[in-house]
């Protein structure tokens, strides 16, 4: 039985079939409407989400399967002191396939080792994220063709940002790949991804000024810095606004960059920037939907 707790947990070529199953997906959902009847996802969401949650039930009702679960943990037996692995034994006898989202990291990796059916990891606190990342990598093939030979920049908190650290160890096995790692010294990238940069002589840069690299980039994928993460509302207020991506750092750009952003935003992407066609961050929501369709299948054929 597979799980997809880390982005590595599937090849290169594996992540080719999903991504291009999504398109085919895509292009002809009639297709696909009865495929997953009689089967059931379960959605077990302990932190806030709207995307990912919602992706996740929009792709299983879509495939003509069942939805079920809860979106806050205090609706569930957790707030009665139930511990994590035995919610995942309970509800895995209730269904074929379980999405999670978790504020601890690791939490989606414990949890399968007890389940009986796959588990897929929808978060797990500032570490991985990597079914946004299939959707990521869903958007830049779309909108650049290709996923190697990219200058990437991310943008905003790189530290405690799961979707870059998982965006990162996804796009560091293409050639050709070269990371700007654009962030305030508190909210650089963890230092264990950087090491495992160094260490297969994938380029990296890091620096402060959003505007200094503006020209250079193909991707910016833009992040907002997250209050949750935070211990100290006072750091939090110091870095929530050190960038704001303008119409004015736009004109700065190449006329061929793409903006992702993981969404939801706050204040790092002003609304005006949402008009100019290289801003293609909703374009990313509506793929999100067609890439998890594409993973439930591909874990339920595995089953
Ligand atoms: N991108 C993402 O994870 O969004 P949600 O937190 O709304 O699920």
């Amino acid at each position: 039985m597979r799980h997809l707790i880390d982005i590595k947990d599937f090849s290169v070529e594996e992540i080719h079939r999903i991504l291009d199953l999504a398109d085919q997906m895509q292009a002809a959902p009639e297709r696909y409407r009865e495929t997953q009847r009689g089967r059931i996802l379960a959605t077990l969401f302990f932190e806030p989400s709207t995307r990912t949650r919602l992706s996740f039930e929009s792709a299983m009702l879509s495939l003509g399967g069942s939805v079920l679960g809860f979106a806050t943990a205090d609706s569930s037996s957790t707030a009665k002191g139930e511990s994590l692995t035995d919610t995942i034994r309970t509800v895995s006898c209730y269904c074929d396939i379980i999405a999670m989202r978790h504020p601890k990291e690791g939490a989606p990796l414990a949890g399968s080792f007890k389940s009986e059916v796959p588990i897929i990891n929808a978060g797990d606190g500032g570490h991985n994220h990597p079914t946004q990342t299939l959707t990521d990598l869903m958007t830049i093939r779309r909108e650049k063709g290709r996923l190697d030979s990219l200058t990437v920049g991310l943008c905003g908190d790189l530290k405690f940002g799961r979707t870059v650290h998982s965006l990162i160890a996804a796009m560091s096995r293409y050639p050709g790949v070269r990371f700007v790692l654009i962030s305030p010294p508190e909210l650089r990238v963890p230092e264990y991804v950087l090491s495992g940069l160094a260490a297969r002589g994938i380029p990296y840069e890091e620096v402060e000024s959003m505007e200094q690299v503006m020209g250079d980039l193909d991707i910016l994928y833009m992040t907002r810095v997250q209050k949750e993460r935070f211990f100290n509302e006072a750091d939090y207020i110091r870095l929530k606004d050190t960038y704001i991506l303008d119409t004015d750092k736009m004109k700065k750009a190449r006329p061929d960059l793409r903006v992702l952003h993981p969404l939801p935003r706050v204040n790092e992407i002003a609304v005006q920037v949402d008009l100019d066609p290289r801003a293609v961050y909703f374009k990313q929501v509506k793929n999100g939907r067609y890439v998890r369709m594409a993973l439930i299948t591909r874990l339920l054929e595995e089953r």
